[in-house]
């Protein structure tokens, strides 16, 4: 055994995020801004990266209107030198890092017989090539550090099952992150960092939203019987409802699990 049991902490304490540092990649809006909520609830100090800096900043402003502790940081999750920069920032503000959640991601419906070799690029360069370059950059700042550390990535029910046709090249991408977060848990493990994935589906974001305008309201009405009829909960999802997911997998209460995954979609993935 090179790991000390976890100490038994009380049902309060389990949940506390106090003094510790999260960085929450697309944590502008949607599934990202409920992760970022609460992390901040917790009292962790919340970097919040995302490719829009002026919906990041508003996002730190509620959260600091509210009582909290947060930064906004510019960053496409793609690029090696601002993810290099980014996590810089997060020491500088902070002066450590404890919990990354990788949940940026792009998800555009595109047929691959027709896909060009640029979306496919992108796809994968978003969803996969940044969940890898913050994992790398968090995990060494976190083994200078001294180990420990929390990595929870976001996938989909699509790093499982397909959900819709014309997502071939996202489910590529997702089924990597599935995979990306098992052997990565491996690697990590000797160093105390735990690394597990949420699978949602369902979830209204503002994401969710735009991919449904050009919709005519029949065709919208349609679309949402459709879908909830293969939930079995019978209602869409909230980010909260990843939001919470996610601090348990972030928290001792999950001090067990790594290298694992949960599925948080009313069920669909049943039906
Ligand atoms: N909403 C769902 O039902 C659902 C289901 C399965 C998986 N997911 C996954 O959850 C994650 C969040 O989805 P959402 O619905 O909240 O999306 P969203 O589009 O509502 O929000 C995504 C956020 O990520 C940011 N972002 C996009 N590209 C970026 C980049 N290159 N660098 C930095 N930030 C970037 C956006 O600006 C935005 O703030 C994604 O990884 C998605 O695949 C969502």
């Amino acid at each position: 055994m090179t790991q000390r049991a976890q100490e038994r902490l009380s049902i309060g304490r389990l949940l506390s995020q106090h003094g510790k540092t999260a960085i929450i990649t697309g944590g502008a809006m949607g599934i990202g801004k409920g992760i970022a909520d609460r992390f901040a609830e917790a009292e962790a100090n919340v970097v919040i990266v995302d490719l829009n800096q002026e919906e990041a900043q508003k996002a730190v402003d509620a959260v600091v209107k509210a009582g909290g502790k947060a930064v906004a940081a510019g960053c496409d999750v793609s690029d090696e030198s601002t993810v290099k920069a980014t996590v810089k920032k997060a020491i500088t503000a902070f002066g450590r890092v404890d919990v990354l959640v990788n949940n940026a991601g792009i998800y555009p419906f595109a047929p691959a017989l027709q896909m060009l070799v640029a979306e496919w690029d992108r796809i994968q360069a978003v969803n996969l090539r940044g969940l890898f370059l913050f994992s790398r950059e968090f995990a060494n700042q976190v083994i200078r550090q001294g180990g420990g550390g929390v990595i929870v990535n976001i996938g989909s029910i699509d790093s499982l099952h397909p959900s819709a046709v014309g997502l071939a090249a996202y489910d590529a991408s997702k089924g990597g992150v599935l995979m990306f977060t098992k052997n990565f848990a491996l690697e990590v493990a000797p160093y105390g960092i735990r690394v597990n994935m949420i699978a949602p589906e369902g979830i209204v974001t503002e994401g969710v939203q735009k991919g449904l305008t050009g919709l005519t309201p029949e065709q919208m009405k349609a679309m949402k019987e459709q879908f909830l009829a293969r939930v079995p909960l019978g209602r869409w999802g909230m980010p909260d409802d990843i939001a919470t997911v996610a601090l348990f997998l972030a928290s001792p209460a999950a001090s067990y699990m790594t290298g694992s995954y949960m599925v948080v979609d009313g069920g669909r993935l049943l039906t």
